[in-house]
């Protein structure tokens, strides 16, 4: 298997992570990876926060695990009741991604460049996960001030990224094939 396909077939979310941070080179090394997303019409309409401040990644948790604790949703509701559950699973970073507000499809353009971020980590044996959890924090105009995000965008996901604490188990089968191949029009 090629290298990038090994990293596809490979990846997995990485929900433990040692504290220690990652080197500045390997760091922008993923971070340029999502820069060289495909975007529509070339709009590159990201915007990428680095958070490295253990204080404020811990306060962003905290305020994502009242969110979720006021959801209605029974599964959010019980993961924020769990001492341990930590949003960003304790890395030693988060990258918050926001989308440009004015741009032609900032959601799917920032999802590309997300994407290219985890291939990227994995295929230097480095361990991230997607948090669509931390819109809990990107809800509040007020917290979202702190991240220094500039104007004209959204925070849209954050990534954390780190060390693994541990080897990632195999990706678990996928859910059957949902593709066709269409050689004619439907009659
Ligand atoms: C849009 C999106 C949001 C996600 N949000 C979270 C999240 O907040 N917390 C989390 O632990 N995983 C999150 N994930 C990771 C998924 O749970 C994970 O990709 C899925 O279970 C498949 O597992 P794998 O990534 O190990 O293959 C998110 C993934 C996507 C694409």
């Amino acid at each position: 298997m090629n290298p990038v396909l090994q990293a596809i077939h490979s990846r997995r979310s990485t929900r433990a992570y040692r504290p220690e941070p990652l080197k500045a080179e390997e760091l922008d090394t993923i971070l340029e990876a999502g820069l060289y997303a495909p975007s529509a019409c070339n709009g590159q309409p990201w915007h990428f926060t680095v958070v490295h401040d253990r204080t404020l990644l811990d306060h962003m948790s905290e305020v994502c695990r009242t969110g979720m604790a006021a959801s209605g949703q029974d599964w959010m509701v019980s993961m924020a009741k769990n001492p341990e559950f930590h949003v960003f699973y304790r890395a030693p970073l988060a990258v918050v991604v926001s989308g440009l507000k004015d741009g032609l499809c900032p959601l799917v353009d920032t999802a590309a460049a997300i994407q290219n971020m985890l291939l990227a980590a994995e295929s230097l044996g480095i361990g991230s996960c997607w948090l669509g959890l931390a819109r809990f924090f990107f809800a509040s105009p007020q917290e979202v001030r702190k991240l220094d995000i500039p104007e004209g965008y959204d925070p849209l996901y954050a990534v954390s990224l780190g060390y693994k604490a541990g080897p990632d188990a195999p990706a678990p089968a996928r859910k059957g094939r949902p593709i066709r191949h269409l050689y004619a029009p439907k009659a």
